[in-house]
Parts: structure tokens; sequence; C-alpha cells
């Protein structure tokens, strides 16, 4: 073997004094959890100072894929330096990375070997591959998601200690039973709101991770406003009201979508958005300043996940402008499915017209009217919001005209 000072001259990664005869467990756990870390050719010092420990040493040099590149006793005891032989991860900088985690620029396909991880961490061989479905960049990425998640923590609020439940007024019975009615609503459609991403959460790769992140806030949101209509409607007497086949039908026409591009604009953009017009005719008309409050913070919730769903569309269209056929495609057969029983949520429409109106006839025809204007000025945001994603007008027209009565 070599002489011992040649280890001066070796540029070694780590160096350790083994003294204790006893606690060799204690040692080859560090060495163990040394080797993960060491890049191939790389060398290390150690030096036992027992007999007995180093024959175990050099069994664990065998074991572990490593070769001594040079060995030495003396007084001191024995010692090696010892090289590994081999590669044990892929480094994120040959994925691209430098290890710093950077959001741009991003690979347009998640590495395979990625699994439950933080980007720029390094990969070892012989990690499982998991079978994440969504692993492109274009069909899932949005170039504001990480501004938008940014948001989403700077603007959360509690369903306790933000809304003053015990302001609540005492209303008539009509009112109170209309409001019962749209919060039974508005549930329901948060409940969509909610295991649409979380269905998707999981087929997507964790390389994208500020967009896995940004639908965590997407989920916590839904999972509030959830609570703070249901809430609503239990804070009186009457309680939480009717749900609806025609709503119901709906939701489970989007529940059942497969494809997250089309998805993201069924709910993102023409669901939520069409949310948007409902939620501030709401904060119009809301008969209390507490339903209003809780309105007018749902909406502002609303509007990043429309904001994502507008930038995802928009780019993808840009992309390959023949998708709008696609998603024209997703609308229609959707509203083939909802045809066999075209329904508007009547309990719905007629309880917004009450809290527009109100209950006698003569402010009941008021709401009415109300309603029809908010259903055109839905209609034509929607048609704003797809004219936005890069949809030609007679294209936007035409989905518009065939989105869900349901508004989502
Ligand atoms: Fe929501
Ligand atoms: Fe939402």
């Amino acid at each position: 073997m070599e002489r011992h000072d040649l280890f001066l001259l070796n540029d070694s990664v780590a160096s350790f004094m083994i003294r204790s005869a006893t606690l060799t467990q204690a040692w080859l756990l560090r060495l163990n959890a040394l080797l993960p870390t060491l890049r191939k050719g790389d060398t290390f010092k150690v030096t036992v100072v027992h007999r007995s420990v180093s024959f175990e040493f050099e069994g664990w040099i065998q074991v572990n894929r490593c070769s001594p590149v040079a060995t030495s006793s003396d007084l001191n005891g024995y010692s090696y330096l010892v090289q590994k032989d081999y590669e044990s991860h892929i480094l994120s900088e040959e994925q691209g990375y430098d290890g710093l985690n950077k959001t741009e620029p991003l690979l347009d396909t998640a590495p395979k070997l990625f699994g439950l991880m933080p980007r720029g961490v390094h990969i070892e061989q012989s990690s499982p591959l998991y079978p994440f479905e969504l692993t492109e960049k274009e069909s899932l990425w949005a170039k504001n998601v990480t501004r938008l998640y940014e948001e989403a923590k700077q603007n959360q609020w509690s369903a306790d200690t933000d809304i003053e439940w015990d302001a609540i007024p005492d209303l008539p019975p009509d009112i109170e039973t209309a409001i019962a009615q749209v919060m039974t609503y508005l549930a329901e459609n948060e409940f969509s709101a909610l295991y649409i991403p979380g269905k998707f959460l999981s087929k997507i790769s964790p390389y994208y991770m500020e967009l896995v992140m940004f639908l965590g806030t997407i989920i916590y949101d839904e999972t509030r406003h959830i609570e703070v209509f249901s809430r609503r409607a239990n804070a009186k007497k009457i309680g939480l009201q009717y749900s609806t086949t025609a709503t119901q039908r709906s939701l489970y026409s989007l529940f059942i979508e497969k494809d997250y591009f089309k998805t993201s604009f069924l709910l993102h953009v023409l669901g939520e958005g069409t949310f948007l017009d409902l939620l501030d005719f709401l904060i119009k008309y809301a008969p209390d300043p507490v339903t209003k409050k809780i309105v007018t913070l749902a909406k502002k919730d609303e509007q990043r996940h429309v904001n994502y769903g507008l930038v995802h569309v928009k780019a993808l269209i840009q992309a390959n402008p023949k998708r709008m056929d696609y998603l024209k495609d997703a609308v229609e057969s959707r509203k083939a499915y909802l045809d066999e029983m075209n329904q508007e949520n009547e309990l719905l429409l007629s309880s917004l017209a009450i809290l527009a109106g109100g209950s006698d006839e003569e402010g009941y025809e008021l709401g009415y009217e109300r309603v029809q204007q908010l259903k055109k000025r839905m209609g034509e945001n929607r048609i704003r919001r797809m004219i936005e994603c890069g949809f030609d007008e007679e294209t936007a027209k035409e989905i518009s005209m065939s989105h869900t009565a349901n508004f989502m």
C-alpha cells in the first residue's frame, strides 16, 4: 500500500478518527449517511484506533462499493483513504438546475425520477418511479402561478376572526330563507371547486411545485368558502335549504371530466369566472353587512383562481389555436349531457330575485329583472374573459351560449 503522507496530497471531503472500540455501529451510521452525499471518485479519510474496528471497517468498504486508495498504520492507529466508486444520485445540475431551486427555466417535462420532493434536491438513482400522469409543463403551468401563491398566502382570512357572526341581524323570514337558499347553492358549488383541484393534485408531478402549492391554497380557500356559506345558512333558525338536481347534474358533468386543461377552462375560466359576477351581485344585494363581507372575501379568493385559469388557458391557446376547438368540444359535450334535463336552478334564481328586489309583488318583479340583467352580464363577461384568453369573438359567443345554466 501507499505511504501515509499520500493522505495529505488528497483533497478528501471528510475525515474521521474513530477512537471507540464499542461504538462501531454509531460510526458506521455516520459513514453510511456520508456516502449518498459523495460523488463518484470523491475520497474521505478514516483513522481507527483499535484493530478489531479496522477489520470491521475494511468489510464496510467492500460492501459499500468503495475502495481503499491508500492505507497505513502507526502509533495513532490504522488509517484509510477511501474512494467512492459509483454515482448514487442524479444531481440537480444534471436536470438543468444549479440546486438553488430557481423557478425559471423549468424543464418542459418533469424528470422521470422526480418523486415527492421539492425541486432542487439530489435524487437517489434507486428512487421509485411515481406514476404521475401530469408531467408536461405546458399542460399545467401558468406564468403567474408563483405570484398567485404569494398573494394567496398574504390574503388568507379566517371564518372565525374575520366574520362577526353575532352581528347578523334578524331579517324578515322571506329574506333569510332566500339567503339560506343562495348559501346552500354556493356551498354545493364550492364542494365542486374543492374536489376538482383535489382530484388532479395527486396526478401532478411535484417538480412543478409552485403549481402544486397554489392548488393547495385553492383547496383551502374552497374549504373556507364551504364553511362560511354553510355557516351563514345555519346562522339563523332557517338553516341549509334545498339541493337541486339541476345543480348536481351540472357539477357532476364537471366532476367526471378527466382532462386537466379542459377542466381548468370549465372550472376556473367559465365556472369561477361566472361566479365572480354572481358574487358581485350578492355583494350589492345582500341584506346585511356580515353576508356582504363573507361574499366580498370569497370573491377575492375566486379572483385568484380565475387569474390562474386565464393565464394557463391563454398560453395553451397561443401555442396552438386549434385548442379552442378542443375546449369548445368540452363545453358542447357537457351541454349535450345537461340538455337531457335543461334546467336552471329555479330555487336559486327566485331567491336571488327576492334579495335583489324583495318578496312582495312589485319588489319581486324588480328583482327578477335584475337577475335577468345579471345573466346578461355573466354572458358578456364570459365572452370578455375568453377573448382575453385568445378566443375569437364568434367562438367565445358560441361557447358562452352553451355554458351550463347552473353558472358552474
Ligand atoms: Fe370558492
Ligand atoms: Fe374557486
